[in-house]
């Protein structure tokens, strides 16, 4: 997934995605840059050096803030689900990142025992998991639009199979990129739904459209099962897409 289908997802933000800086182009949300610029003016404002930390804040380690209370700052000054006093707003976490990455990350949302304030690490701490979370693979499979529970399921289970170092090219299958993110991962879950009919050699559009919400009603899908790839693995991706990407 890249900058734009996430911020245009969760209507969010820089830190993660600091190609924003580089591409002119590409706006920030409104009033974001001088929002990003105060919160690290007594770190030298927002420079080279500053925007290469801040592009790596989520691979900032959990307990350490490297810019120190530039998440508190940040967060208070930009979004309606954090308040600096009273801390992060569940329902509105839960409208801008979804249920599964609130739950994933409750333990630290919740102010900590005891106290009635927020605090620059707590700040720091939640929203750290907060942007973790919510590229989870596991996470984005929660969050998927009209697809079964065995359907999310068998997806969770094949990427028990997968080295976890890989599991970050999973948001890459949002763009259905030619070559397939995670080789034969295609093919796992839609073997463990029955998808394709060995004896027929057909795919089961019906069940396909059940289980995983494609292809679209009256999509032109009678070529996709001539597509081929360099092996079977990579057949069924090409065809699988190839049902996805129709359209109606
Ligand atoms: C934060 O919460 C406090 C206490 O409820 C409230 O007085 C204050 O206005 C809130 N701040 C903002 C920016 O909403
Ligand atoms: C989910 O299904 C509904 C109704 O079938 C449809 O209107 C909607 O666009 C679908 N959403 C996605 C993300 O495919």
């Amino acid at each position: 997934m890249n900058c734009r289908a996430m911020r245009k997802r969760t209507g969010i933000l820089v830190a993660l995605c600091l190609c924003l800086f580089v591409k002119e182009s590409l706006a920030l949300l409104p009033h974001e840059s001088e929002v990003i610029n105060k919160c690290i003016l007594s770190y030298g404002g927002l420079n080279p050096e500053t925007a290469e930390r801040l592009g790596r804040f989520k691979d900032w380690a959990e307990g350490y803030e490297e810019i120190p209370c530039f998440t508190q700052c940040y967060l208070a000054e930009m979004f309606d689900f954090y308040n600096s006093s009273t801390g992060f707003d569940m329902d509105a976490v839960v409208r801008a990142f979804g249920e599964p990455v609130y739950t994933a990350c409750q333990r630290k949302l919740e102010l900590p025992f005891g106290s009635g304030l927020s605090s620059c690490q707590h700040a720091y701490e939640g929203f750290h998991c907060i942007t973790n979370a919510e590229n989870h693979p596991f996470t984005v499979i929660d969050n998927m639009a009209n697809i079964s529970l065995s359907a999310k399921t068998a997806m969770k289970e094949c990427l028990q199979n997968v080295d976890q170092a890989k599991w970050k090219r999973f948001a890459a299958y949002g763009e259905y990129p030619v070559i397939e993110p995670i080789p034969c991962y295609t093919r796992c879950f839609l073997d463990k739904l029955h998808l394709f009919d060995q004896q027929t050699r057909l795919w089961k559009v019906g069940a396909m459209r059940q289980h995983l919400g494609v292809p679209a009603r009256g999509a032109s899908i009678r070529s996709c099962h001539l597509q081929r790839g360099k092996d079977r693995c990579a057949t069924y991706y090409k065809q699988f897409t190839c049902h996805a990407l129709a359209l109606a």
